[in-house]
């Protein structure tokens, strides 16, 4: 079954946002199946941005990203990276659509709220730099059939 990862950055958790942003995925009908808050250490924020190494918003990235708690998530369902993708919007929340999380909740690109994995390939790579394989949990929601 296909994962993404998820993060809420540390704006949107210290601005309220995490129940309403776990809400949006769970009546989506995605499955959550990894979950905690931590604060994230450098070399962990270092690795996992690490394609931006050499941009010049990398060193305020990873300042921003340790700066406070962040909470890391792995949801589960058919087509979730790029459904994902969508309900979280455009990099930039100043263009990112309204309805989306970012578009709902952010007005600049350094603080946007929340992080999704951009492939499937990506996600892998990203779920196994941040949960260990006991931290996930596989199971089936017991959905209505008419849900299913
Ligand atoms: P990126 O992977 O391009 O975007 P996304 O999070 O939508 O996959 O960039 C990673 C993060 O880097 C982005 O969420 C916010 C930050 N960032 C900046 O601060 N300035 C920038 O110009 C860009 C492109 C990104």
């Amino acid at each position: 079954m296909e994962r993404t990862f998820l993060a809420i950055k540390p704006d949107g958790v210290q601005r309220g946002l995490v129940g309403e942003i776990i809400r949006r995925f769970e009546v989506k009908g995605f499955t959550l199946v990894g979950l905690k808050l931590i604060h994230v250490s450098r070399e962990l924020a270092e690795r996992h941005y690490d394609v931006h190494r050499e941009k010049p918003f990398f060193a305020g990235l990873v300042e921003f990203i340790t700066s406070g708690p962040v909470v890391a998530m792995v949801w589960e369902g058919d087509g979730v990276v790029a459904s994902a993708r969508k309900i979280i919007g455009a990099t930039n929340p100043l263009t990112a659509e309204p309805g989306t999380l970012r578009g709902d909740y952010g007005i600049s690109i350094g603080r946007n709220i929340i992080h999704g994995s951009d492939a499937i390939e990506t996600a892998q790579r990203e779920i196994a730099l941040w949960f260990k394989e006991e931290e996930l949990a596989s199971w089936q929601p017991c959905l209505a059939p008419w849900l299913a």
